[in-house]
């Protein structure tokens, strides 16, 4: 994603595949889960909670019908998951997440549903179908409340922690990777194009000179220092651009969207759909221009759908996600 980087950059290769959960990708990894279901409780005794967003949108938008076939690529809190199973009588469910905690908790908020739902731990860009395609698709992307809020896993900077920002613990590329050993150039292009913080190569530089950092209050600290005192107490906090795009690069979150987009519409059957949910402008224009430039697909929702006030005042988080659909074609009729 990012063009300019250095060789250095060489790390920031997505390196996904690297344990045996991932490689397993046949559509019921349940074994594989609760073989590693330690991995999943462990890191943190919070329980997992997430509001599913535009949820009656999603639910009408993926058309659900009796014993339908469903893939939710990012299960998270499974909210969306348990309303697509509710939705009609006998639908089945494949449910994905790079987070093994995330996976855990969905696997006990669907217990009830049996051996309609499996679970698979995967990275979706490295999802294939086994069997039989399906009627809907949901990537609700990005990362999950919950995982924003386990203050350990440092993906927020109010909250002294190691620099992590893995949404897969198996995963080896790390914040701390990144900012202590990335040239300073590549720094600044990852906080450009991720963060479209105008001051990257100011932050990038003061990151180089004050490194080696160990938490993400003390890089929060070294970005403050780059903005002009004047700035530093702005309505956002002047690391919050730094820490999307760190983030991203982490999680190579647009590299992985980018794939899934590929790939999504040949797991789908004629007429089923495909629902993006994504959180920030950057996602959403990948979104809207894989759909217009696929001839598999046509586009059911010309602008993105958004949250109601009502959703807003309720789920703060609501209020910058876009959800954008589109549906399979039919097979073209025979010519007479
Ligand atoms: C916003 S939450 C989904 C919440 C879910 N829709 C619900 O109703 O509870 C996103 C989830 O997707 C997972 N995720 C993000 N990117 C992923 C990817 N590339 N592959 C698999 N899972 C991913 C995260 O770990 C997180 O649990």
């Amino acid at each position: 994603m990012l063009k300019n980087m250095s060789e250095d950059s060489a790390i920031a290769q997505p390196e996904f595949a690297d344990t045996a959960l991932s490689e397993d990708f046949s559509e019921d990894c349940s074994k594989a889960l609760s073989e590693n279901s330690e991995a999943g409780e462990s890191s943190a005794n919070q329980p997992f909670f997430h509001v599913p967003v535009l949820a009656d949108l999603v639910i009408e938008g993926l058309q659900i019908k009796p014993n339908g076939h469903y893939l939710d690529a990012t299960v998270g809190g499974a909210g969306h998951a348990q309303l697509i199973l509710q939705a009609a009588p006998d639908v089945t469910l494949v449910a994905l997440d790079q987070d093994l905690q995330a996976l855990a908790a969905a696997k006990s908020r669907l217990a009830e549903y049996g051996d309609r739902v499996s679970f698979c731990h995967t990275n979706f860009s490295n999802y294939a179908v086994k069997s039989r395609p399906f009627d809907g698709i949901l990537a609700d992307i990005g990362v999950s409340s919950t995982q924003l809020d386990q203050a350990d896993r440092g993906f927020s900077f109010r909250a002294e922690a190691p620099l992590d920002m893995r949404m897969d613990s198996t995963q080896a590329l790390t914040a701390a990777e990144i900012v202590n050993h990335w040239d300073e150039k590549t720094l600044a292009d990852m906080i450009y194009a991720y963060g479209e913080d105008r001051l990257s190569r100011r932050i990038a530089r003061q990151i180089v000179e004050k490194r080696p950092f160990h938490t993400t209050t003390e890089l929060a600290g070294a970005i403050a220092h780059a903005y002009p005192a004047k700035a530093r107490h702005g309505r956002i906090h002047p690391a919050t651009r730094s820490f999307q795009a760190l983030r991203i690069a982490v999680n190579h979150e647009l590299d992985v969207l980018e794939q899934l987009l590929a790939k999504a519409p040949d797991w789908l059957n004629p007429g089923g759909r495909l629902a993006i949910i994504s959180f920030h402008s950057l996602e959403d224009r990948i979104v809207k221009y894989a759909f217009r430039g696929d001839d598999r697909l046509q586009i059911v929702t010309k602008k993105p759908l958004v949250a109601t006030r009502e959703e807003i005042r309720e789920n703060k988080r609501s209020r910058s996600a876009k959800l954008r659909i589109a549906e399979r074609h039919l097979p073209m009729k025979p010519m007479p």
